[in-house]
């Protein structure tokens, strides 16, 4: 809902439980007034008539209270816009007009020297405030150099003191979470190497009174990008604190806007929550699943991975055998991984060159294709699409194809080069050999890997300021919309070594992602900590692979354990199968039967983090309906002391569950204080129980 006040110059969002209020000066200055719980128009006027202690001839008046800083004029913050023609550099604007468009409020501003537009857009979507902002050249002077144009910059209230979280990691090791005091200054985190990277997931989050799990007001914001992006949060003299956020890190995402030329920022979302993290976590997932995620109705099919079984070494015979175990067990998703193509037998050939191997599947991809579905399932396999391998035919014939500088060293990382995307014959050619191959056989599934990040982001013979960065997010986002549209039956996975490439953009049109390389269930529990934070288990793809762990570290853990920890998210088994006994691939069997009786619990419920996994006990829960399940995890038993109860969350105290699978019925009143005794015990015990409300 938007309303409009203060003689056309105040704007008021609101959603089911928080507002949003700026208001535009005589000065056309626009403001920021208020975001937080829903306020009623009169008190967002209130507040714009509320005098501003006087700033002393140090520090601007402005700062750390406007809608979208620009550089210019009596500012001192880091600038959301800062432009330049050969002459004149920054920005001064006067307000255009204010345009509502099916719950969206677009409001324009010129700046006549420039000849640019700049329209700021807002959309609330639930308590999820959608930002971007439009620059469009409407002059006939000199291309207008964009230095920078970040998505939005968020303005939050006064407090004494915050507290910012973030979820940091590298390769194996994503998105875990890190709480730290916010300081005087600025603190930037991002991505200077072209995906979304493993570092950060482009998310932020500020909380200034001892915000918990369930308790307490956050302010978080997510970037939708899948390139270089670089969010930061200032502290200002005075206390004021301010997030600005967008596309590019350093000058990687400068463009160069020519008279008729537009440009458009990636969304930058907003929440507000006073449910703590818990709450902003549901809030977050609930936006994903209404307005970013395609088919998220839709659960996700239990799928098998080949590659920590086979690795590179595969052959058909092989993977058919594979896919055998796979239907056995009740997989539904058969997806061949790496090495199916050109002459990719290691890591140091063949990328580039999408055709089936013809020593490894001499009649290519369909007959084990059609096998694969004869058992029953669904086939996928995995495709690496920017990337190229030196010693591929792709390479032999455009070498030039590649992101270079001239006279400079070309550097591989895993033996391999990044296509520049931004040229539109690459962006042909990948679309033929992927549409081909998405038509040569019957393919349900495509992994989508990027595992590497640019280095040598260079085009010879373009001029700087090169679209090199921002064009190559823009054809890989086309390309996998076209393929989308050409190929409805076929689902996606955002892959990228990993966690790399997770972000509201890629999810926007992908079905799922691959959460981490690490498949040590007990490291995963961190890391899904984290992930759900910001992404719902709809999307957290959790596979269960060997003991001892043969990706990372060879620890020993039950099958039980790999399991409980797996179904947490979209369930996926890596294992090498043919290596399993009888017993462990019966046991397995009954685990997957589980899961496909949780998982629309699972994968569509609303997920409550009851115990962080902090070395003890940990647990998540998930509400759907009258249905409940609880996931618990206790990574060791010290001391012979009992083991915690669990405290469900989010059930009707006045109302019973039924605990299926025993004659137990609990009390809600009594779950939510006292909390369910799990009967786990020992070191890497998990359980899973399910509860259903009893009704009258
Ligand atoms: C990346 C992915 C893995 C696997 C390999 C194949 O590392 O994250 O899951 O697909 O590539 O080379």
């Amino acid at each position: 809902m938007i309303e409009v006040g203060g003689d056309g110059r105040i704007w008021l969002l609101s959603g089911p439980t928080s507002s949003y209020a700026l208001m535009l000066t005589e000065r056309d200055e626009l403001l920021h007034l208020h975001w937080g719980p829903r306020i009623a128009l009169a008190d967002a006027e209130a507040l714009a008539v509320q005098p501003e202690p006087a700033a002393s001839g140090f520090e601007s008046p402005l700062d750390g209270r406007e809608e979208y800083p620009v550089e210019g004029g009596p500012r001192f913050v880091r600038p959301a816009l800062s432009v330049r023609t050969p002459e004149v550099r920054g920005t001064e604007w006067r307000f255009a007009q204010a345009v509502q468009d099916d719950g969206v409020l677009k409001l324009g501003f010129t700046d006549d020297v420039h000849g640019l537009r700049i329209t700021l857009r807002y959309a609330m979507r639930g308590d999820v405030v959608e930002r971007d902002v439009e620059l469009v050249h409407e002059g006939e002077g000199p291309a207008v150099e964009i230095l920078r144009a970040d998505s939005a910059a968020w303005t939050l209230p006064e407090r004494d003191a915050w507290r910012l979280t973030q979820l940091h990691g590298r390769w194996a090791a994503e998105s875990r979470i890190e709480q730290v005091p916010l300081a005087y200054g600025e603190h930037v985190i991002g991505s200077r190497r072209g995906h979304t990277g493993h570092q950060y997931l482009p998310w932020v989050a500020l909380d200034a009174d001892g915000a918990g799990e369930e308790q307490g007001e956050v302010y978080s914001c997510a970037l939708g990008w899948s390139g270089a992006w670089r969010i930061a949060v200032q502290k200002l003299p005075r206390g004021l604190v301010q997030l600005t956020g967008g596309t590019g890190h350093d000058d990687s995402g400068q463009v160069l806007l020519a008279p008729g030329r537009s440009w458009r920022t990636p969304v930058f979302a907003g929440l507000w929550s006073d449910g703590g993290f818990g709450g902003a976590s549901r809030a977050w997932h609930a936006y994903q699943m209404e307005h970013v995620i395609p088919d998220a109705d839709r659960v996700r099919p239990v799928l098998f991975n080949s590659w920590e079984a086979t690795g590179f070494d595969i052959s058909a015979p092989q993977q058919l055998e594979l896919a055998r175990r796979a239907a056995e067990m009740g997989v539904e998703l058969f997806v061949v991984d790496d090495a199916w193509f050109g002459a990719r037998v290691g890591d140091r050939a063949g990328l580039g060159d999408w055709a089936p191997n013809p020593d490894r599947f001499p009649g290519g991809l369909k007959p084990l294709a059609d096998d694969v579905h004869a058992l029953g399932m669904q086939f996928g396999i995995w495709v690496e699409p920017e990337m190229v391998n030196a010693d591929s035919d792709l390479y032999r014939s455009h070498p030039d194809w590649v992101q270079h500088h001239p006279g400079r060293t070309r550097t591989e990382f895993r033996h391999q080069l990044v296509l520049n995307l931004a040229r539109e014959d690459v962006q042909e050619y990948l679309w033929e050999q992927l549409h081909t191959l998405l038509s040569s056989a019957p393919i349900d599934y495509v992994k989508w890997d990027f595992n590497r990040c640019f280095t040598d982001a260079g085009w010879p013979g373009e001029a700087y300021p090169q679209k090199l960065w921002n064009e190559h997010v823009h054809a890989f986002y086309r390309l996998l919309d076209r393929l989308r549209a050409t190929h409805p039956g076929v689902a996606f996975e955002s892959c990228s070594g990993g966690g790399g490439r997770i972000d509201l953009g890629v999810l926007s049109r992908t079905d799922q992602v691959w959460t981490s390389d690490n498949t040590d269930p007990l490291d995963r529990l961190g890391i899904q900590h984290g992930f759900t934070h910001v992404h719902p288990a709809r999307v957290m793809a959790a596979w269960v692979t060997d003991s001892p762990n043969v990706q990372l570290n060879g620890r020993v853990s039950s099958l039980r354990f790999r399991f409980v920890s797996a179904m947490a998210g979209v369930l996926g088994v890596g294992g090498d199968l043919a290596a399993w006994t009888r017993q462990e691939l019966d046991e397995a069997r009954s685990w997957v039967a589980l899961y496909k009786e949780i998982r629309d619990t699972v994968q569509l419920g609303e997920l409550h983090r009851l115990r962080a996994p902090r070395g003890g006990l940990s647990a998540v829960q998930y509400v759907r309906g009258d249905e409940v399940v609880v996931l618990a995890w206790l990574q060791a038993q010290r001391y012979g002391e009992p083991v915690a109860r669990v405290r469900l969350h989010g059930i009707a105290a006045d109302a019973s569950y039924e605990l299926l699978g025993t004659d137990e019925v609990h009390r809600g009143s009594v779950l939510l204080h006292h909390g369910l005794r799990t009967g786990l015990k020992g070191d890497f015990d998990a359980g899973v129980y399910r509860f259903r409300r009893v009704r009258p």
